[in-house]
């Protein structure tokens, strides 16, 4: 009926990429938001702007690279300037569910070395209290099932990740467990009980790592939440 649908994701994505200045070493993130802020940023090399990128997942890279954004070793990398990256759920004070993509140890350690962490979503990413998504939690193929019951004895229903009937392997070889239907009062408490499990690679937690939200609105709008 001649509706167009609001694309949120692209508006948050284009609005995150006006940030980008001469010069940048950017992180790329992962996912299908991140996939539009990439794009932009190819157009605007096209256009002569001169950064330097790092990607954090092999998908990222090989559209980076297909756009002519440069991709740097990371030995040659000091600081990251900014990273551009999606998330699956955002609370009002900034913190995150990633890695619904798989990619989140890799984007964790992008994050951990960028000045700032732009996050770009959908208004229907924004939530009052984490844990609606299911958090992924990325752990060593090893024993394996020892790590799942140290999941279950938090209480976090864990369920291995599967794709096309087989086991989810990361980017890193390892396997993801996905925790459903919990609630997360508390970020920063959980994420640490996560990561003393000796089996647990890292966590879609992103505690105090976001600088900046961006949020795409249906209505055309976009909000930026610091
Ligand atoms: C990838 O591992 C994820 O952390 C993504 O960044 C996150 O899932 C957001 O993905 P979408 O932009 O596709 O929703």
């Amino acid at each position: 009926d001649g509706v167009v649908e609001m694309n949120t994701k692209k508006l948050a994505a284009e609005r995150a990429v006006e940030a980008i200045e001469d010069g940048m070493t950017v992180g790329l993130g992962t996912g299908s938001t991140a996939y539009y802020a990439i794009e932009k940023l190819g157009e605007r090399v096209k256009e002569g702007l001169n950064i330097r990128a790092v990607a954090t997942s092999k998908r990222s890279e090989e559209q980076a690279r297909g756009l002519g954004i440069s991709i740097v070793p990371f030995a040659e990398v000091g600081q990251i300037d900014i990273t551009i990256d999606g998330a699956d759920e955002v609370d009002r004070s900034l913190q995150l569910i990633k890695g619904g993509g798989g990619a989140l140890l890799r984007e964790k350690i992008v994050a951990a070395r960028s000045d700032k962490m732009f996050v770009i979503v959908g208004e229907d990413k924004l939530v009052d209290t984490l844990g609606a998504f299911p958090l992924p939690v990325e752990i060593i193929p090893f024993a394996h099932e020892w790590t799942l019951d140290a999941l279950k004895a938090l209480q976090l229903n864990p369920e291995l990740r599967m794709e096309n009937g087989e086991l989810y392997i990361t980017d890193n070889g390892n396997y993801i467990a996905d925790c459903r239907s919990i609630s997360i009062p508390d970020p920063a408490s959980l994420h640490a009980q996560l990561n003393a499990i000796p089996g647990v690679v890292e966590n879609g937690l992103f505690v105090d790592m976001a600088h900046t939200v961006i949020v795409g609105r249906e209505d055309g709008s976009i909000d930026t939440i610091i």
